[in-house]
């Protein structure tokens, strides 16, 4: 048999390698690490995946189809589980789904794997995207089913070769791409300890931020992020870039307990500074030119829509027909956003559009104003009726 295995290139990955040679006779073991832009040099880890015995060992660079065709959808969506955690490891799963299944399909393989461990919403992820994508092909998760804790399993590496981690492990588990980095596990297990400074990569503490507001305008087309300041800018230049602003700001981190999938309460601390300031931005831009109705009916499906993702749904017909009303939504969304970044806060202070649907001539309180008042007479007559009737039935 033939395994494709999903490889990160850490101790746990690493040790499914001989595990699934010597434990569940694979012949050959292909690894595939893929590139989200992590920021991390894969080419040792290509490396690595070999001299443990791996047959193959692939990179695939994915970071562009990530953000165009698994980030961008979700700022149109304004995707944010349960209203704070903008999905940015969750939206990564079905994507690495893919690269395994096409992988598979491509060397022949029998089997795909993968080194989630079975408290978690990865594994779900994982299995539902591949059988969504390739019903027939099967799926391992030796992490599942090994019953090792963390230091028997780096016992079993050792006796393949597989050095120990250098220093003292660290506690936490983080997974990082390009949109942000999740971090959780160790002292953070307790959700009234504060988390140390030392886990933040992508955003400042506040005390190290500048003493100077910074602005940025972020100009969307038709609800996809399209420019910087004026500067247009391809969608992995784009996030990079604002990562880098709003983290210089102290802006896009989360601390909250959530509920996975599985029935856990999770504490997790997210850093996502440009995802998180591409939604509030996105989600501004559309109070201008959305409708009411459309706007409101949107928050549902959003919510349903950030759910699916969270949940493992990412390839399913019901996410498949929000897509289409939410694509079609966004023909409105065109326009620029100006926000003030300052200690931690990204403040909305101007938006405009050519789909706007403000009209100063029926908002202004001036003289121009060309508002009816006396139409609204009328109109709160109907629109109070059945609360008259109501009250005066209850009155007697
Ligand atoms: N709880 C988040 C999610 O379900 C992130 C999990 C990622 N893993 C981690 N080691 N923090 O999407
Ligand atoms: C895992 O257990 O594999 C990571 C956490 C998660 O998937 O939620």
């Amino acid at each position: 048999t033939k395994v494709v295995l999903a490889y990160s290139g850490g101790v746990d990955t690493t040790v499914c390698i001989p595990y699934l040679k010597n434990e569940w006779g694979v012949e050959e073991v292909i690894t595939l690490a893929a590139d989200l832009g992590q920021g991390e040099e894969l080419g040792p880890i290509k490396e690595k995946a070999l001299k443990y015995g791996a047959s193959e060992s692939l990179v695939a660079d994915a970071t562009e189809v990530f953000v165009k065709n698994y980030a961008f959808p979700a700022i149109q969506a304004n995707a944010l589980y349960e209203n704070r955690y903008p999905l940015s490891t969750a939206l990564a799963r079905p994507l690495i789904a893919k690269l395994l299944v096409d992988a598979a399909d491509k060397y022949g393989a029998d089997a795909v794997a993968h080194g989630c461990t079975g408290k978690g919403n990865d594994q779900v992820r994982f299995d539902v995207s591949i059988a969504a994508l390739n019903p027939d092909l099967k799926v391992l998760a030796p992490a599942r089913e090994w019953g090792m804790s963390r230091e028997q399993t780096i016992e079993y590496g050792e006796r393949f070769g597989i050095p120990a981690p250098v220093k003292k492990s660290s506690p936490y588990s983080i997974d990082r791409n390009l949109l942000g980095r999740s971090i959780e596990a160790g002292p953070l297990e307790d959700p009234w300890t504060e988390p140390l400074e030392e886990i933040f990569v992508m955003t400042k503490a506040i005390s190290d931020t500048p003493d100077e507001p910074e602005y940025v305008e972020i100009t969307f087309t038709q609800g996809l992020p399209a420019a910087v300041n004026g500067k247009a800018l391809d969608p992995v230049a784009l996030v990079s870039e604002l990562n880098t602003l709003a983290g210089r700001h102290g802006i896009g981190r989360i601390d909250m307990v959530e509920n996975r999938l599985v029935g856990i309460k999770s504490r997790e601390i997210y850093e996502t500074p440009a995802l998180l300031l591409l939604i509030h931005a996105h989600r501004d831009l559309e109070s201008l030119t959305l409708t009411k109705d459309v706007t409101l009916y949107k928050r549902g499906i959003e919510e349903t829509y950030s759910q699916l993702i969270y949940n493992g749904l990412w390839y399913h017909p019901l996410k498949d027909a929000l897509d289409a009303f939410i694509l079609k939504t966004q023909e409105q969304v065109s326009g620029t956003v100006r926000v003030k970044l300052f200690k931690g806060n990204a403040t909305i202070v101007g938006r405009q559009s050519e789909q706007s649907l403000y009209t100063p001539d029926l908002a202004t309180y001036g003289a121009e104003d060309q508002f009816d008042h006396k139409a609204a007479e009328g109109f709160i007559y109907v629109w109070g009726l059945p609360t008259r009737v109501w009250s005066q039935k209850l009155r007697g």
